[in-house]
């Protein structure tokens, strides 16, 4: 697969909320966000303040009640196949095997036959190319993961947007993933956005970490994280940013 082209995505003053029981719960409050073409960002924030909200306007499965989102500057009006979002729950469909699951996208555009070979080097790409016959239930937790990565990469999304798609693992697994998350990223060239809610692993792979206040989310602190890849966890910049960024969540820590 050749790299892609990355598209940008830009929040413009976009407040958003839901209907619920009549009442309107509002999540996003007057969010704006710049974030460039093939740049990774992390969004990290407290539990249910609308973080996953965020990514489903971008990737057009809801609209904004105020504001505009928009990508490559074309506002978003809908789904495409440029944006794809890896949820926060695996979504494999148990009833294909891993290479079906993963033909998914091209099977629906038509292009099945054409994109045999894409099919096999997504599957290769996260290491499953042995089990592209295995059912989702013949997986790890860590392989149903990296098949879910795949059933996105196979549609070479220029903007990835992943959901938690670490955070049920285990520490060493999620390591490993790691690792492949910044492989994929900097072979392919597509813009991240990815929600966290584990600060070392905000600051492990973005370029910039941006952080929400409990519901409604409104931004409270960006931070660049001006570090090359391979990083280390015990880099004294990143632990200075983790104190910060701990701070910042109102979580106090013994140094
Ligand atoms: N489809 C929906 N209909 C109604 N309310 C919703 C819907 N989706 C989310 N919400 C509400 O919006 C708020 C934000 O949810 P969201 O899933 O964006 O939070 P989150 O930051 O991703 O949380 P978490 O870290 O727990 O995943 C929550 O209060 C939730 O109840
Ligand atoms: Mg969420």
């Amino acid at each position: 697969m050749s790299a892609v082209t990355p598209v940008g995505l830009r929040f413009d003053h976009v407040s958003h909320g839901y209907d619920i029981g009549g009442a309107l719960l509002p999540v996003l409050e007057d969010v704006s966000l710049d974030i460039a073409p093939g740049e990774f960002v992390a969004l990290l924030g407290p539990s249910g303040c609308g973080k996953s909200t965020l990514l489903r306007l971008a990737a057009g499965l809801e609209l904004p009640r105020a504001g505009e989102a928009l990508a490559g500057g074309v506002p978003i009006t809908g789904p495409g196949p440029e944006r794809i979002l890896v949820f926060q729950e695996a979504t494999l469909f148990p009833w294909r095997t891993v290479r079906r699951n993963v033909e998914a996208g091209p099977e629906a555009r038509g292009e099945l036959a054409a994109k045999q070979a894409r099919v096999d080097e997504a599957l290769r790409l996260v290491g499953l190319e042995a089990f592209g016959a295995a059912f989702p239930h013949q997986l790890s937790g860590g392989m149903a993961q990296r098949a879910a990565i795949a059933r996105a990469l196979v549609n070479d999304p220029r903007l990835l947007l992943l959901d938690e798609p670490l955070g049920k693992l285990d520490s060493l697994t999620r390591l490993n993933l790691q690792k492949d998350l910044i492989r994929l990223w900097q072979d392919r060239g597509f813009t991240a956005l990815l929600v966290t809610h584990d600060v070392e692993e905000a600051l492990l792979l973005a370029d910039r970490v941006v952080l929400f206040s409990p519901r409604p989310a409104r931004i409270i602190e960006e931070l660049r994280v001006d570090r090359p890849h391979p990083r280390r966890r015990d880099d004294p910049v990143l632990i200075a940013l983790r104190t910060r960024l701990l701070a910042s969540l109102g979580v106090l820590e013994d140094v």
